[in-house]
């Protein structure tokens, strides 16, 4: 079993050479790299998926009710219009954040629907690459205040936020 499941929707994987003045240059495998890194930091055990199709990403959602005990996600452009993602998180018991790399709010309107922000533990938008490292550091939280802690030995080998 794994502590958290990161889930990247759609064109993220584009990340790097996408609208590169919105979404910055980092890549997803730079980001992955941070997330592996940071989490590391933290002692929790994390896994990484990304899909651009929708219900590939509700079977993942699915099966992290057996497989995690957190989900960190970014579902991308289906964030504003996926009810089939929200019903899938709706299922999910454990801690849930929501992350952007922009800042929705600022942008077209469209993007301040957010169908799965009200399924979530909560949502952290505009910091770019931070946005995943704020969220799994969040994750983190969420799940030490709920009982899941990680273990002596990851406590003693260091930062555990
Ligand atoms: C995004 C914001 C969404 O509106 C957009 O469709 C994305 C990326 C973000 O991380 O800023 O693909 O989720």
């Amino acid at each position: 079993m794994m502590d958290i499941l990161v889930i990247f929707g759609p064109n993220l994987n584009m990340l790097g050479t996408r609208e590169p003045d919105i979404y910055g240059t980092d890549s997803m495998a730079d980001i992955m790299a941070a997330l592996v890194s940071r989490a590391d930091d933290l002692g929790r055990k994390i896994d990484m998926v990304q899909s651009n199709d929708e219900g590939v990403l509700v079977t993942a959602i699915q099966a992290a009710r057996q497989d995690a005990a957190a989900i960190l996600f970014n579902l991308a452009a289906y964030t504003h219009s996926s009810v089939a993602l929200r019903d899938a998180l709706a299922m999910f018991d454990g801690p849930k954040v929501e992350v952007h790399l922009s800042n929705n709010d600022s942008r077209e309107d469209f993007r301040r629907v957010s169908m799965t922000a009200g399924v979530s533990d909560g949502s952290i938008a505009g910091f770019g690459i931070d946005s995943f490292l704020l969220g799994l550091d969040a994750a983190h939280r969420l799940l030490r205040r709920r009982g899941h802690g990680v273990t002596v030995r990851q406590v003693m080998m260091g930062d555990i936020g």
